[in-house]
């Protein structure tokens, strides 16, 4: 199995849209130096410089890739009788937020409430939170962003914590839209069934809440291998919620959310009766975890999006054999497994355990490399690695088209 997936990897790398090329260009000639490209970021003038001169280790996204998944993602849920409502989480980005939604999607989530502020302040309305607030300072803050942003919608899954927000949502003079977070598995979320239920009817009951519905989100099984495998186990595992969901909708309850699924069960979760939106993150990006998972057309490698985003790295030694050592460790990708694949290279094996190096095993190389050289990356895992940038540089056919703050990065409040 594993020489499998290998090989198919190895094949996706040199032959698909990501690998076309071998990425490297010698020396960094005409480069520029991280003042200077701030300097010219603030001032607009790094556009149309190409990706490989920029300082290093630089977090870039392709524009044409990024749309193509935005307009795939539109063109599926539609098919499928849904909405989508991605998760931000992932991107921490306002700019990307403004361009799902205008690529069709309803709302964004959050997972952290720092997050939902910085989306808010940056024009982001529809913002669904998706963990619970339980501190009395977070719950004042949770509630002062509804009163400023009345499409704001609070994840709660404690009855205690429903009574904390009517508390803090009368005190703000507001009624504050909430959906029960019904958990699958044990990370969060009340357990499905008569504790559901009874936070649901208690928050009906409240005068300063409104029940808005559902969301259940099955972290277990969004990287299942195999698409029939994953099929199987998302719809037994969602049974549950689903069956909450029937009692709301008996009971009479508001039932206008049933939120859940994420990138690895898009196709899947819609096949469950009642699943309104889903909250899809990676999907814009996409990343090592999630290409290994395979999918419906392609059992090997999960290539219903395209790999976006990509870390540009530069050679610092070659001087051993059989070794690379770059300038993106754990600090510019995270020490996530697998580990980061090398653009256009089949045999490379990187290690991003060092703090401030890559290394790179390898037996066979497609060509030589030397100092200075810059290799391009898929992260292992698209969320953590954009938190450790500032920025990330918008590429279109390898130039800089524009330069967009990560504007939540490190809000994990
Ligand atoms: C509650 C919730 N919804 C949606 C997502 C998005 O998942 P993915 O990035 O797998 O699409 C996550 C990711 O962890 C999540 O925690």
């Amino acid at each position: 199995m594993a020489s499998r997936s290998r090989l198919s990897r190895r094949n996706f790398l040199v032959t698909s849209g990501a690998g076309a090329a071998a990425l490297c260009v010698s020396g960094n000639a005409g480069g520029y130096t991280s003042a200077e490209m701030r300097a010219r970021a603030a001032d607009n003038k790094l556009t149309g410089v190409s990706k490989w001169e920029l300082d290093t280790p630089a977090l870039c996204v392709d524009l044409d890739k990024l749309s193509q998944n935005i307009a795939t993602m539109r063109t599926r849920v539609a098919a499928m009788k849904v909405a989508s409502r991605p998760h931000a989480k992932t991107h921490k980005c306002p700019t990307i937020a403004k361009l799902q939604l205008a690529g069709g999607s309803i709302g964004i989530c959050t997972a952290k409430l720092s997050e939902a502020e910085v989306f808010a302040a940056n024009g982001i309305g529809p913002i669904l939170m998706t963990t619970s607030n339980v501190t009395p300072n977070k719950i004042r803050r949770a509630m002062a962003l509804r009163k400023s942003n009345p499409q704001f919608v609070q994840a709660v899954d404690y009855a205690q914590n429903a009574r904390d927000l009517n508390d803090a949502a009368k005190a703000a003079g507001i009624v504050a839209d909430v959906v029960v977070d019904v958990a699958i598995g044990t990370r969060s979320g009340v357990p499905a069934g008569d504790q559901a239920v009874a936070i649901a009817q208690l928050v009906d009951t409240l005068p300063n809440l409104k029940l808005r519905g559902i969301i259940s989100y099955d972290g277990g099984a969004q990287h299942i291998k195999g698409f029939k495998n994953r099929l199987d186990q998302t719809l037994n595992r969602f049974a549950p919620s689903v069956e909450t969901f029937e009692r709301f909708k008996r009971g009479g309850l508001n039932t206008e959310i049933f939120s859940g699924g994420g990138t690895g069960t898009y196709n899947i979760l819609p096949k469950a009766p009642g699943v309104t939106d889903l909250q899809v993150g990676s999907y814009i990006f996409m990343d090592c975890q999630y290409l290994e998972i395979g999918g419906e057309s392609n059992d090997q490698v999960y290539t219903d999006f395209a790999p976006s985003l990509t870390v540009v790295t530069t050679v610092l030694n070659t001087y051993f054999l059989k070794s690379i050592t770059t300038d993106a460790g754990a600090k510019a990708l995270t020490l996530n497994k697998p580990g980061p694949w090398v653009i256009g290279e089949k045999d490379f094996a990187y290690n991003a355990g060092s703090d401030e190096f890559g290394v790179i095993k390898y037996e066979t190389a497609g060509r030589s490399y030397k100092v200075g050289d810059k290799l391009e990356l898929i992260v292992p895992h698209c969320d953590p690695v954009v938190n450790e940038y500032d920025q990330m540089y918008a590429i279109r056919n390898d130039k800089v088209e524009a330069v967009w703050p990560i504007a939540a990065r490190g809000h994990s409040q």
